[in-house]
C-alpha cells in the first residue's frame, strides 16, 4: 500500500523515473523505484528527518548529502528552500516539479507528511483517562480508529447533563451545537466533554518518560543520574548565565528602564529577526491565552516556592554560590513564586499490551482552564467569571462595547469594581483573559472588537437591503425552517460573529502568521495546504485523492488507514472545511463542487460531525505544546514608538516594555492610538529566539502579588522551572520521542555549513562554552541504557555514552532543558524564526486543533456561520482582493490580518499598502524569493531602524 501511495504522490508530482533528466538522473531514479519509505510500525524505526544518499542528492546536490551526517533535519538542506541562493542554477518555473529545484520543494513537503503521520502515530497520549484504550483498542476495534469515548460524557454536575441525555447515550443537539459554546463542551457533539475548560492537558510524550526529576524508572535513572531536580542546575544561573541580553552600552539600556522622558537615545540592544515585527510576538501571546492556561484568574497555588539562585556548577561539582556571585550574576535567592497547580498526583495504574508495560497516565496531571478549541476564548470568555468580563453593547447586544472616547477612537471598557478581577489587572481594558496584559495584547483585543462590529454592521446592513432574503443560518432544533436576515436575534448574530471571528484568527495564524515565522516556500505550501489544500492548483489530482480516501479509508475502522492515510489525503484536499459537503460518490473529503447536489443536513449528526478526527485520542494539547511556546525572547526591552502624522520614518520615543504591561498598555493604547502603535509594533522587529537574548525586564518583573520574597520573579527562570514542574522531558529524550535525531555532546548544537572562521561560528563556539559550564559533562557508563525511544544505527541500544568511549567525560547532554536546547538551535531551516525541535511540536499540534474542530471541517457552513460569515471568512472580508505581483512566485489574495487591519485602523491604509504580510516588518523591502535583507521598501529610506 505503502508503495502504491509513492507512486501516486509521484505520479502527482510528476516524479516519473522517465521524466527526470539531470546530472542526479541516477539518484533520483533509484529514489523513485524504490518507492516511498514505509512508515515506521515501531518507533524505533521513524524517520528521524533523515533520507536515504541518494534520495539527499535528487533533492538537494552533494551540499545535501554531506550534511545528511549531522543531527539535524535534511530536508533544510535541499534545493530552493532557502533564498534565491539555496535554487539550483538552469530552467525552473512555478509548478515545475521535475527541475532540481523543484525536487527540492516538493521533497521537502513529503518530509513533512511523513512527520506528520509518523507524530500522529507515535505521539497521541490521553490524560483524561482513554489511553488504555487507546493500546488496546476496545468493542473490536484498534485504538486509533475509536471515535468515542466515556471519557468524553458530560459528568452528572455538568448543566447540560440532561440535555445531551444523561446517563444514556449523549449526543449534543439544538442549541448546544449551534455555536461554540462558552466551555467549549458540544463541539464533538458524540464528545461533549473533549476540549471544554478544565480538561487535562495531554501528553506527546511517552507518561515514563515524563518527570524526569522524579526517577521514576531504571532508564530514567540512568539518563540522568542525581544530577537533575527541580532547581537542579539552578534555573537563574541558567538565565542569568546563558539567556541574557549583553549591552554595548549598559547606560544607554538601564536593565531594560530606558532613558528619562523615553528618550530616543536609550537604546537596549537585542538580537533581531529582520523578516519579523513586534505584533508577531504579541500575536502569539495573545493566540496563547485562546488555547491553554495553567492559572485560575492569574494565580496558581497558595504554596510559594523559591526560585534558585543558590548554586551553580563548578568542575562540575554542585556548590552554593557566594555572595560574591550572587552579585556577579545579578539574580536574586529570595525571588519567591507560587507553585504550579497539579491537578491529579496519585500513582497511575499500569496494564500490559504485547508484552509491554503501559501507564495508563502521566504521575501527576495538570489541567487545561481554558477551552483547548481555537474558538477566540480570550475574547469570548472561556467560563462563568471569565464570561463576566465580556461586555456586549446596551444598544445592539450583537455588537461587543467599544466606548468612544475624546479622541473619537472606540476602544473596550475598563475592567470596573464590580467585574471579578485579580488586582493587578486594575486599569484594563475588561476582557476575558486579561492576565500578563501588554501594549501587543491591548492593541488586538481592541482589532477583534472592533472587527466583530463590522461584521455585525455588515450584516445589518445586508438585512436592511434584503430583510426577507435567506441569511443561512438554521436552528438545529427546527432545520428546515429557513431564517430570513430580518429575523436573526441578537444572541444568534452574536455567537456566529464569533465564529467568524475564530475562524479569521485560525487562518491569520495559519496562513499569515506561521508562514512568515517559518519564511520559506516549503512551509508557505504546508500552511496554505492545511487551509486550501495543497493541490488547490491541481484540481485532477485532487480528485484523485479524494476519491481514493472516500472510498478506502475515510470511514474505516483499520487505525492504520484511519489515521496515516486521512493525514496525507487531508494534505492534498485541505483540512479547513473538511467534511463540508456531502456528495452522493464521495461524502468524507469532498469540496464544493456547484454541479452536484450537496446532501449535507444539520439533522444528520453524521453530517454535523463528519469531517473531524481525533486519530484515536480526544484533542487537548499537550504539555509539551506549552513548553514551545515560552517565546520570551522575542520580546525587546524598548518599544520604539512612531506617530504616524507626524513622520513614520522616524522614532519618536523608545518606551520601556515596563511601562507597557498591565493597566499602563491599556493607558498607552489610548494615549497612542491603534494607529500610531500598529507602525509601531509593525515596523519594528522582534527577538530572536536564540541565547542570551531574553528580555532584561522579564527577569526583573515586579508582581504585586508576590510581595511576600523580593516581590520580583524571573520569567526567564520561571519557564524552565513551570517545565520542570509540568514534567517536560529534557531536550535530548524530548527530541527522540518527537522522532528527532539526538545530540552527542553540546558542539552538535554549532551549524557546520557555517566557515570555520566566520564570527557567527566562533559566538556559537562561545555559548557553547558557557552551556558546558553551566550544565556540566559526567563520567559515561555505556552499560546504562538512557532510552526506549530510539535505538543506535546498528539497532544497539542507546546508552550514557552516546556512542562515545565508555568511561570517557561526556556533555550532560540529556539534562539541557527543553527551552534551553531550542534556544541553542542555530542549525534551523531557512527564515525559521523556532527552531526544528520547536517545529516538531506543531507539525502535529497545529493540524490536530484543525481536524478535532467541528466548526473548521464539517461545521464550516453557513447554517452555523450565516451565508455572509462563511463568504467573509473566505474573501477575508466582504470581497475577495488579489495582492499586486507576485510574491515569492505565488498570486495571493491579500492576507487576512492586512484586510482585518485596514478595516478596524483605516488610518493605516497607505502604511500598509506596500505591505504584503502584516508580521513582516513594514517598511523591509522583501526583496526577492524569500529573502531576510533588512533594507527599506522604498519610501523608507529615512528609517534609521536600517542603518541599526
Ligand atoms: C509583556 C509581556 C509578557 C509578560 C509580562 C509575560 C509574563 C508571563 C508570566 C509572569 C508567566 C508565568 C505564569 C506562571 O506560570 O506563573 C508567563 C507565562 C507564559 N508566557 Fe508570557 N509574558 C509576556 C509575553 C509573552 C509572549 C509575547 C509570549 C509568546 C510569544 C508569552 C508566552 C507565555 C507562555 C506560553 C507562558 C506559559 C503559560 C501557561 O503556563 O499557561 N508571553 N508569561
Amino acid at each position: 500500500m505503502v508503495r502504491g501511495l509513492g507512486f501516486l504522490v509521484a505520479a502527482i508530482l510528476g516524479l516519473s523515473a522517465c521524466s527526470v533528466h539531470n546530472a542526479d538522473l541516477a539518484d533520483c531514479t533509484t529514489y523513485v523505484v524504490a518507492g516511498f519509505r514505509k512508515i515506521a510500525d515501531e518507533r524505533s524505526q521513524r524517520f528521524l528527518g533523515k533520507v536515504q544518499e541518494d534520495t539527499a542528492r535528487c533533492r538537494g546536490g552533494e551540499r545535501a548529502v554531506a550534511f545528511r551526517s549531522f543531527p539535524w533535519v535534511d530536508w533544510q538542506n535541499y534545493w530552493a528552500v532557502g533564498d534565491s541562493a539555496s535554487k539550483a542554477p538552469g530552467p525552473s518555473g512555478e509548478h515545475v516539479h521535475l527541475n532540481p529545484n523543484g525536487r527540492g520543494v516538493d521533497g521537502a513537503l513529503l518530509d513533512l507528511e511523513y512527520q506528520r503521520i509518523e507524530s500522529i502515530r507515535f505521539n497521541l497520549f490521553d490524560n483524561n483517562g482513554t489511553f488504555e484504550q487507546y493500546v488496546q483498542g476496545r468493542d473490536h476495534l484498534d485504538g486509533p480508529a475509536l471515535k468515542v469515548w466515556d471519557q468524553m460524557r458530560l459528568p452528572r454536575n455538568n448543566p447540560f447533563y440532561p440535555a445531551v441525555g444523561g446517563d444514556g447515550p449523549q449526543l449534543c443537539r439544538g442549541e448546544l451545537i449551534r455555536a461554540r459554546t462558552l466551555t467549549g463542551i458540544c463541539n464533538d457533539i458524540r464528545n461533549p466533554l473533549m476540549g471544554s475548560t478544565g480538561q487535562m492537558f495531554a501528553r506527546n510524550v511517552e507518561f515514563d518518560t515524563i518527570f524526569p526529576e522524579l526517577g521514576n524508572n531504571p532508564v530514567v535513572k540512568n539518563r540522568h543520574g542525581e544530577r537533575i531536580g527541580l532547581l537542579k542546575p539552578d534555573p537563574q544561573v541558567i538565565s542569568r548565565r546563558l539567556l541574557t541580553r549583553t549591552q554595548s552600552d549598559p547606560a544607554k539600556c538601564n536593565n531594560g528602564q530606558g532613558l528619562p522622558e523615553n528618550s530616543p537615545e536609550a537604546n537596549c540592544d537585542y538580537k533581531k529577526a529582520p523578516f519579523l515585527n513586534v505584533l508577531a510576538a504579541f500575536w502569539v501571546q495573545f493566540m496563547t491565552h485562546d488555547w491553554f492556561s495553567h492559572l485560575v484568574e492569574g494565580s496558581n497555588g497558595t504554596e510559594r516556592m523559591t526560585m534558585g539562585c543558590t548554586t551553580q556548577l563548578e568542575a562540575g561539582v554542585e556548590r552554593p554560590l557566594t555572595a560574591e556571585q550572587v552579585r556577579q550574576l545579578n539574580c536574586r535567592p529570595d525571588d519567591r513564586i507560587d507553585k504550579a497547580l497539579i491537578s491529579v498526583e496519585t500513582e497511575p495504574s499500569n496494564f500490559k499490551h504485547g508484552g509491554k508495560e503501559y501507564l495508563t497516565r502521566a504521575p501527576k496531571t495538570t489541567e487545561n482552564k481554558n477551552t483547548a478549541w481555537w474558538d477566540a476564548s480570550q475574547v469570548y470568555g472561556f467560563d462563568e467569571t471569565s464570561r463576566r468580563r465580556v461586555k456586549r453593547d446596551p444598544d445592539d447586544p450583537a455588537k461587543l462595547l467599544l466606548v468612544e472616547e475624546p479622541s473619537g477612537q472606540a476602544y473596550l471598557p475598563l475592567l470596573q469594581g464590580v467585574d471579578p478581577m485579580n488586582p493587578q489587572w486594575a486599569g484594563q481594558e475588561s476582557v476575558a483573559f486579561p492576565d500578563n496584559w501588554s501594549v501587543g495584547l491591548s492593541f488586538f483585543h481592541n482589532v477583534f472588537a472592533r472587527e466583530h462590529n463590522l461584521f455585525v454592521d455588515a450584516f445589518r446592513a445586508r438585512a436592511a437591503a434584503t430583510p426577507d432574503a435567506d441569511c443561512g443560518l438554521r436552528n438545529p432544533a427546527a432545520p428546515s425552517r429557513v431564517i430570513h436576515y430580518k429575523d436573526v436575534t441578537e444572541d444568534e448574530l452574536f455567537e456566529a460573529t464569533r465564529l467568524v471571528i475564530a475562524a479569521e484568527i485560525a487562518k491569520i495564524h495559519t496562513t499569515e502568521s506561521t508562514t512568515q515565522l517559518l519564511y520559506n516556500e516549503p512551509l508557505f505550501l504546508s500552511m496554505n495546504a492545511n487551509w486550501h489544500g495543497l493541490l488547490k492548483d491541481f484540481p485532477q489530482a485532487r480528485e484523485v485523492l479524494e476519491k481514493i480516501v472516500a472510498v478506502n479509508f475515510g470511514r474505516s475502522n483499520d487505525a492504520k488507514d484511519a489515521t496515516q492515510w486521512y493525514s496525507v489525503f487531508a494534505s492534498g484536499s485541505g483540512i479547513f472545511g473538511l467534511g463540508n459537503h456531502v456528495y452522493a460518490d464521495d461524502p468524507v473529503f469532498a469540496k464544493f463542487d456547484p454541479a452536484k447536489k450537496d446532501l449535507w443536513d444539520l439533522a444528520n449528526p453524521d453530517h454535523v460531525n463528519g469531517g473531524i478526527n481525533h486519530f484515536g485520542s480526544p484533542f487537548n494539547f499537550p504539555e509539551e505544546f506549552v513548553s514551545v511556546y515560552r517565546l520570551h525572547s522575542m520580546v525587546p526591552d524598548l518599544l520604539e514608538y512612531r506617530d504616524l502624522k507626524l513622520d513614520p520614518n522616524r522614532v519618536n520615543a523608545k518606551i520601556p516594555m515596563l511601562e507597557t504591561v498591565r493597566g499602563k498598555a491599556t493607558q498607552m493604547i489610548r494615549d497612542g492610538s491603534l494607529a500610531n502603535w500598529g507602525i509601531s509594533m509593525g515596523r519594528q522587529r522582534l527577538g530572536l529566539l536564540t541565547l542570551q537574548n531574553s528580555p532584561a525586564f522579564l527577569q526583573n518583573l515586579a508582581v504585586p502579588r508576590l510581595s511576600d520574597g523580593s516581590g520580583k520573579i524571573d520569567v526567564v527562570a520561571l519557564d524552565i522551572i513551570r517545565d520542570r514542574e509540568h514534567g517536560i522531558p529534557r531536550f535530548n529524550e524530548f527530541r527522540r520521542q518527537y522522532g528527532l535525531k539526538q545530540l552527542t555532546s553540546f558542539d552538535d548544537f554549532i551549524d557546520r555549513r557555517l566557515p570555520m572562521d566566520s564570527p557567527e561560528r566562533t559566538e556559537q563556539r562561545r555559548l557553547i562554552g558557557i552551556l558546558r559550564e553551566v550544565y556540566g559533562q559526567h563520567r559515561c557508563d555505556a552499560a546504562k541504557v538512557i532510552t526506549k525511544a530510539q535505538v543506535n544505527d546498528n539497532d544497539a541500544p542507546i546508552t550514557d555514552c552516546l556512542g562515545h568511549s565508555d568511561g570517557s567525560m561526556i556533555d550532560n547532554i540529556e539534562d539541557v532543558d527543553v527551552v534551553v536546547g531550542m534556544l541553542t538551535e542555530f542549525a534551523r531551516p531557512h527564515g525559521f524564526a523556532i527552531s526544528e525541535t520547536q517545529f516538531q511540536v506543531f507539525i502535529l499540534n497545529a493540524s490536530r486543533r484543525l481536524f478535532s474542530d467541528r466548526f473548521f471541517t464539517s461545521g464550516f457552513r453557513p447554517e452555523f456561520y450565516t451565508q455572509l460569515g462563511y463568504d467573509w471568512v473566505i474573501n477575508n472580508g466582504a470581497e475577495k482582493m488579489i495582492e499586486k505581483g507576485m510574491p515569492n512566485g505565488h498570486q495571493i489574495e491579500v492576507m487576512p490580518l492586512k484586510r482585518v487591519l485596514m478595516r478596524t485602523i483605516p488610518e493605516l491604509a497607505s502604511e500598509l499598502a506596500p505591505v504584503i504580510n502584516a508580521f513582516d516588518p513594514w517598511a523591509r523591502d522583501r526583496g526577492e524569493y524569500y529573502s531576510l535583507q533588512w533594507k527599506p521598501r522604498n519610501g523608507a529610506e529615512s528609517d534609521g531602524a536600517f542603518t541599526r
